[in-house]
């Protein structure tokens, strides 16, 4: 592989850029670079704002937007866990009892893809829907879950079964935020990226296989690109499909089957993106198997996902039967079968309907299902 050799830090402004997504009346533009140009005067100062935030993120950057929006802060811990109906309730106490919201109000979403997930969902349904603004502060929010307005709740049946699509007004991917992510999170965000990648086609894979040190080392403009690569390709998917009806939308899905499984059955194991690197080498075994991938293609995609650090292997005390609940409990179920995105080629995803029996497992969970 080639290994590129830009500087870590020399950051062009040019290199941001500013992408529409063009949905009618809910269009909006999602602003990637350097830097939160344009946020003041995104939201009338007439309007109250509420900064939905967690306590690591809002301990870093909080004090700094309030100042910037003059708006007032509310906090939830970090992680998972706060896509609950329990937090979603304490989130509305603190939303409504100083009494300074009405319908124009704007909550800005401060954080990673839990805290856009649960602030997007409160603004959802607050007073049937108010405007919100993402402000993505991981690579996973930035590529991925900041655009196109699915927002949710978890339920302990399973993930994002409580939600609404609701766009945001606007999205800032500011490339500073990612100073302070840690590198577990910050690879875990690049397993977005890859499948973004797998389902573009592979020009965008080999961009990723040329850029892989300059990636690892965060270098602004190579950064800078591959977000806007991703958000361009997924701005297009949404507004071919925003609710997810014609099964366009659903392609994005690709690897998440077994991964959400994976959440599911051990949550504090993986982070999101690690559990989709490891349902994507699961999803690409049954491609091959399947709808005749070439099994070369999938060797380069689980190869990056390893040279980028992401885990690649089931683990092998995963019980066959187990998997196999926690799937059909799945959003995607239907009947005994679920709907797996699979790839026939890279850039061409394809959705089948597969019964869950042996023959898929043995090939969803590779050659050490023998033991189970
Ligand atoms: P996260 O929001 O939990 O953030 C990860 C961790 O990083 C947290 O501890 C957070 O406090 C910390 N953090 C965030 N930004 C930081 C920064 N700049 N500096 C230091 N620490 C920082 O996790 P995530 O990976 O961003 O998001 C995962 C969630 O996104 C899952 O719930 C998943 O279901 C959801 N998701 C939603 C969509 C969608 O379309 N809505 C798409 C993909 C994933
Ligand atoms: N992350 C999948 C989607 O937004 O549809």
């Amino acid at each position: 592989m080639r290994r590129d050799n830009w500087p870590k830090r020399t950051y062009n402004p040019a290199m941001a850029e500013s992408i529409q997504v063009s949905l009618g009346d809910r269009a909006y533009r999602i602003h990637v670079g350097r830097g939160l140009d344009g946020l003041s005067a995104a939201v009338p100062a007439s309007a109250s704002k509420v900064i939905v935030t967690d306590k690591n993120v809002g301990r870093l950057y909080a004090q700094k937007i309030s100042h910037m929006l003059n708006a007032r802060v509310l906090t939830v811990p970090a992680g998972e866990g706060s896509k609950s109906l329990g937090q979603l309730e304490s989130v509305f106490a603190q939303l409504l009892a100083p009494r300074d919201l009405d319908r124009q109000s704007v909550i800005v979403a401060l954080g990673g893809g839990v805290i856009g997930d649960l602030a997007g969902f409160a603004a959802a349904t607050l007073f049937r829907g108010v405007r919100y603004i993402q402000l993505p502060t991981t690579l996973l929010a930035m590529v991925d879950s900041s655009v196109g307005g699915k927002t949710a709740i978890n339920h302990e049946t399973g993930k994002n079964l409580i939600g609404a699509f609701h766009q945001p007004q606007a999205v800032w991917c500011d490339i500073a935020f990612l100073e302070t992510l840690p590198t577990r999170e910050y690879v875990s965000g690049l397993a977005e990226v890859i499948k973004t990648g797998v389902l573009s086609g592979s020009a965008f894979l080999a961009k990723l296989e040329q850029s892989a040190s300059a990636i690892v080392a965060r270098n602004d403009e190579v950064v800078t690109r591959m977000i806007a690569d991703c958000v361009r390709f997924k701005a297009a998917v949404v507004e071919q499909d925003e609710t997810e009806a014609t099964g366009r939308r659903a392609m994005l899905n690709f690897g998440h089957t077994l991964g959400h499984a994976l959440e599911n059955l051990y949550p504090d194991r993986w982070l999101h993106g690690e559990a989709v690197a490891i349902g994507m080498v699961a999803a690409l075994r049954l491609s091959v198997a399947r709808v005749a991938l070439d099994a070369a293609v999938a060797e380069r995609v689980t190869r990056l996902l390893h040279v980028l650090g992401l885990p690649t292997e089931i683990p092998p005390e995963l019980e066959a039967q187990a998997a196999t609940a926690v799937m059909l409990g799945d959003k995607k179920r239907d009947g005994g079968a679920v709907g797996f995105v699979l790839l026939k080629a890279l850039g061409e995803p394809v959705i089948q309907s597969c019964t869950i029996d042996s023959a898929l497992l043995h090939t969803l969970m590779g050659p050490r299902d023998e033991r189970t």
